[in-house]
C-alpha cells in the first residue's frame, strides 16, 4: 500500500426526514444564496423543506444552473454574491448544482481577474466561501468531495477543479429524495458511481486488500440495488444503499494508498463538451474501449474484479479480464445506458482526432496510473468506442 494522508471535513447527515436538520448547520446570522438547478425542487418538495428550515436566516436565491454546470450562469450568481454581500453558499440539488456552487466558493474569494483561470492554471483553493448541500439526486459523491466540473459552452470545454478548501462543511442525504428521480437519471447515477470505483481500483495490485473490498463491497451493492431502485425508487431501503455508495465511490476513503486512472473521465469530459452527452453515459462509452485497449496493464485488477464482482471462476486471467469487461458493458447496457459513441451522434467521425489535439494542447502526455496513456492511445481508444 502507498503511503497516504486522509482528511475528509465533510459532516454526513443521513437519513428520513433530514432536511429540516439544515436551520441547526447554517449560522444564524449568515447572508445566504439558495443555489438550484432547472426547477425540479420545486415539484417535489425539496424546496419547501428547505426554504422552511431557513426561515429565521437571510436568504437570497438563484435558480437555474443547468445539468453541466455553464460558467456563464455561474457568472450572475458571483454578480449575486458580490451585490448581496453573501457569506454563506447552499447547494440544493445534484452534482451539477453541487459543482457550480464549488466553483463560486472559489470564485467569491479569488483575487485574479478572470475566475475561468481557476479551471485552467489548475488554482488549488485553500479556503473557499464556506457552503453545505442538500443531495437531491445520489451519483457524483460530489457531496462528499472537494472536486468540481465545470462546463463552458462558448468554448465547448469541460474542466476540472478543486482544492482542500472546497469541501462542503455539510451535506444532508435524505434518500426520500430519490422518489421523484426519472428514470434516466437514477440508470446515470448508477453508471457514475460504479465507474468511480473503477476509476480507483481498475489499475495494477498494489496490496491494498481492505481497500479493494470497499471497492468490490461498493460495486457489489450498486448491482444488488439497481433494479430496485429503478424498479421503485420509493422504497425506502435500496434508496437508503444507493445513495450511501454513491457517497462512498468518491469520498476519497478507496482512493488512499492505491494508484487511481481516471482516464475514462478526462476523455468522457470531452464527449459531454463536444456533443452534450450525459457524463455517466460518456463513461459507459468509454470504459470498454479503455479497458480493453489496456488489458495487459490491468488484467490481473481485472480478472479479480471479474472473480469477486462477478463470479468467474472460468479461464485463465487473460479471459477472466475479458469477460470482466464484457460483463461490465452488459451491466451497462442491462440499465438502458448504450456503449457506443455512434449510438449518441451521427457526427462522430474526427472525434478521436479532436480529444488527443485537445489533450496535447494541454499538455496531457500520459494520462493514467502509470502515466503513460499519450494523445497518440487517447485517439487510438477513443475510435475503439466509435
Ligand atoms: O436541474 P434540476 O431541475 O434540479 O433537475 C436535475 C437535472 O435535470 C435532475 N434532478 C436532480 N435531482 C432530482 C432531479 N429530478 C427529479 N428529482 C430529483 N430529486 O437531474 C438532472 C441531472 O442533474 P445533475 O446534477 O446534472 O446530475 P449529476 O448529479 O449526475 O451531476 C452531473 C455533473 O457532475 C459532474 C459531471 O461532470 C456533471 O457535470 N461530476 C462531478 C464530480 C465531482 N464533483 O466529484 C465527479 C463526477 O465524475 C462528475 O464529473
Ligand atoms: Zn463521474
Amino acid at each position: 500500500m502507498n503511503n497516504f494522508e486522509f482528511k475528509n471535513p465533510t459532516k454526513i447527515i443521513f437519513g428520513k426526514d433530514t432536511i429540516e436538520k439544515l436551520e441547526s448547520e447554517i449560522p444564524s446570522d449568515a447572508k445566504v444564496l439558495l443555489l438550484y438547478g432547472g426547477g425540479s425542487i420545486k415539484k417535489n418538495g425539496i424546496y419547501e423543506q428547505v426554504t422552511k428550515a431557513l426561515s429565521k436566516v437571510d436568504v437570497t436565491e438563484f435558480g437555474g444552473i443547468p445539468a453541466n454546470p455553464e460558467y456563464a450562469v455561474l457568472m450572475e450568481a458571483l454578480q449575486v454574491i458580490k451585490d448581496k454581500g453573501i457569506n454563506y453558499l447552499l447547494a440544493v440539488g445534484g452534482g451539477s448544482v453541487i459543482d457550480g456552487t464549488k466553483f463560486l466558493s472559489a470564485a467569491a474569494v479569488y483575487d485574479g481577474d478572470t475566475p475561468w483561470d481557476i479551471l485552467t492554471k489548475n488554482v488549488k483553493t485553500q479556503k473557499g466561501m464556506p457552503f453545505g448541500t442538500v443531495l437531491t439526486l445520489p451519483a457524483t459523491g460530489s457531496e462528499m468531495n472537494s472536486g468540481a466540473v465545470i462546463t463552458r459552452a462558448e468554448t465547448k470545454e469541460k474542466l476540472a477543479m478543486g482544492g482542500p478548501g472546497l469541501f462542503p462543511e455539510f451535506s444532508i442525504l435524505d434518500p426520500q429524495v430519490i422518489s421523484s428521480i426519472p428514470e434516466r437519471q437514477l440508470v446515470n447515477g448508477i453508471t457514475d458511481a460504479f465507474t468511480h470505483v473503477l476509476e480507483q481500483y481498475m489499475t495494477y495490485p498494489i496490496g491494498a486488500s481492505l481497500q479493494d473490498r470497499f471497492a468490490e463491497s461498493i460495486l457489489q451493492t450498486l448491482i444488488e440495488v439497481a433494479p430496485k431502485v429503478i424498479k421503485d425508487p420509493t422504497d425506502y431501503k435500496p434508496a437508503a444503499d444507493f445513495m450511501w455508495s454513491c457517497t462512498m465511490a468518491l469520498n476519497g476513503l478507496i482512493q488512499k494508498g492505491v494508484p487511481g486512472d481516471w482516464a475514462v473521465h478526462m476523455m468522457g469530459h470531452e464527449l459531454t463538451a463536444l456533443f452534450g452527452i450525459d457524463h455517466a453515459r460518456t463513461l459507459a462509452v468509454i470504459a470498454p474501449s479503455h479497458y480493453k485497449y489496456n488489458i495487459e496493464a490491468k488484467k490481473e485488477k481485472l480478472a479479480q474484479y471479474g472473480e469477486r464482482v462477478w463470479n468467474i471462476t472460468e479461464g485463465s486471467i487473460d479471459d477472466k479480464a475479458y469477460a470482466a469487461i464484457e460483463k461490465t458493458e452488459a451491466f451497462f447496457q442491462g440499465l438502458g445506458i448504450d456503449t457506443k459513441l455512434s449510438d449518441y451522434t451521427e457526427d462522430y467521425e474526427g472525434t478521436a482526432e479532436e480529444i488527443s489535439k485537445r489533450f496535447t494542447a494541454r499538455g496531457w502526455k500520459g494520462l493514467g496510473e502509470n502515466q503513460d496513456l499519450s494523445p497518440d492511445k487517447v485517439e487510438k481508444i477513443v475510435k475503439m468506442a466509435y
